[in-house]
């Protein structure tokens, strides 16, 4: 079986966990776009993993974790996150590839996605990682890929003409003082000696272990509503973050997929600007924040909250294809004596049944919500559906009931035990 598993937010629905509980049963997992700018957290044994590169998969013996092509490398970070999971015990020696095809975040993208962001009078709240500077080079002809690292021949003339071009930019419209060749190059050889065995051709990889009926899961990272395409543009990442990503992003043909599962939180967070039709009012907002604990895996900022928004999952689950759903931190609404699902937005005496792409609309419109009765009890210990209360199964049959797709896993805390596979 070969599963793509993709956020149908804006990120950080939880997606880390469920790439864990499933990894157990597939092969490989494969990450297939955007950089460290993903926080995917796993709780083993209340132990907390945040996983920027490295699929989540990588904390089960043998499991081959690849970071496909699409995916754009800081090495830096890449570094950091095995010296991490090495200090913790875990081998990842002959069970992380890194496509030779990726493209390298490079210091003057980090720091060009920040002094961007101070220019911008819109800004998108970027974690400035160099992700969309990284993105517009590889579109742009002018990247410098994984492969490149391996040749220092090669990655000394890309990086010149990059400098010689960059460097005067960075003075003419920064003011900024520009990069020096010697510490740069010096730097990513470094690199190169530390990466070189874990870069190999992962489409080639991949494709073999398609023919010999292995099980692929496709790490998404980010969600639906910040992809490049169909995501609240310009308030994006840079990338394909929606299920089509996983073949681009991984060289594995769009026949070859056979499943994608959509994970969603029972309400709705959005880290970073931009419109968000049903977010909570300041003081629910806060109260939502601190019992969920919604500050950003990479960033530690704190997240924006709202309620469930079936516009947006309605059409992430067109977008993706999804069959099925995870519905996590169920046990964040635990408590509340109303929820509310938002159905539609109206603006102008129009209303909106589908998802409108006019920042107007997404920045005025007026959500129409279903309200629905919570539960008092807490949901700490169900590990079985018929366990938890009425009115969470209520809530779960009306999001079933309004999306037309079935809710497959529930999740109620953080930790692998903490998960509902519902019959
Ligand atoms: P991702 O980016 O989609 O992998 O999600 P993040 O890791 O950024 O954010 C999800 C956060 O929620 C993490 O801190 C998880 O440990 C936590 N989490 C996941 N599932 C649950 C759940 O069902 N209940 C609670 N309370 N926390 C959860
Ligand atoms: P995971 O994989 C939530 C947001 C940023 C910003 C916008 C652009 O953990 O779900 P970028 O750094 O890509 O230029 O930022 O996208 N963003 C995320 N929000 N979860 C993420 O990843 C995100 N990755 C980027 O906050 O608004
Ligand atoms: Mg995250």
């Amino acid at each position: 079986m070969n599963i793509i598993i993709v956020g149908t937010q804006w990120g950080d629905e939880g997606k880390g966990k469920i790439i864990d509980i499933l990894s157990q049963k597939m092969d490989y997992i494969v990450r297939y776009q955007g950089g460290s700018n993903a926080g995917h957290t796993v709780v083993v044994d209340a132990r907390e993993f945040i996983f920027h590169l490295i699929p989540s998969g990588i904390l089960h013996k043998g499991k081959i974790c690849c970071i496909g092509n699409g995916v754009v490398v800081d090495p830096a970070s890449l570094v950091k996150e095995i010296e991490t999971l090495e200090a913790s015990g875990i081998s990842i020696d002959g069970r992380l590839k890194v496509s030779s095809l990726a493209h390298l975040i490079m210091p003057y993208h980090k720091i060009l996605d920040q002094l961007r962001e101070t220019k911008r009078a819109h800004k998108i709240g970027t974690t400035g990682r160099g992700i969309g500077p990284c993105y517009a080079d590889k579109i742009n002809r002018c990247g410098i890929r994984m492969i490149d690292l391996l040749n220092p021949v090669v990655f000394r003339e890309k990086l010149k003409d990059n400098l010689k071009e960059k460097n005067e930019i960075f003075k003419k419209v920064y003011r900024h003082s520009g990069f020096s060749f010697d510490k740069i190059y010096k730097e990513y050889l470094n690199y190169s000696r530390r990466l070189s065995r874990y870069i190999c051709n992962t489409h080639l990889l991949l494709n073999r272990a398609v023919k010999e009926k292995k099980d692929i899961l496709f790490e998404g990272a980010q969600g639906t509503f910040l992809d490049i395409d169909f995501g609240t543009y310009p308030f994006v990442t840079s990338s394909s973050a929606a299920s089509g990503g996983a073949c681009i992003g991984s060289g594995i043909s769009p026949i070859k997929i056979d499943k994608v599962i959509g994970v969603a939180k029972a309400y709705t967070t959005r880290v970073g600007e931009g419109p968000f039709p049903a977010e909570f009012p300041p003081a629910f907002n806060k109260f939502i924040r601190d019992k969920g604990n919604e500050f950003g895996a990479t960033t530690g900022r704190p997240r924006r909250c709202g309620w469930f928004d079936s516009v947006m999952v309605k059409e992430a689950i067109l977008l993706n294809g999804i069959s099925e759903l995870a519905i996590m931190k169920l046990d964040v609404l635990d408590g509340l004596q109303t929820l509310k699902i938002c159905t539609a937005y109206k603006y102008k005496g129009k209303l909106f049944r589908s998802f409108p792409y006019d920042l107007e609309v997404l920045r005025n419109g007026r959500p129409l919500y279903k309200e629905m009765s919570g539960w008092r009890q807490g949901l700490k210990q169900p590990r079985h559906y018929q366990d938890l209360p009425s009115n969470a199964k209520k809530y779960l049959a009306q999001i079933e009931d309004i999306l037309k797709v079935k809710i497959s896993i529930i999740s109620v805390g953080s930790s692998r035990e903490e998960t509902i596979f519902k019959p």
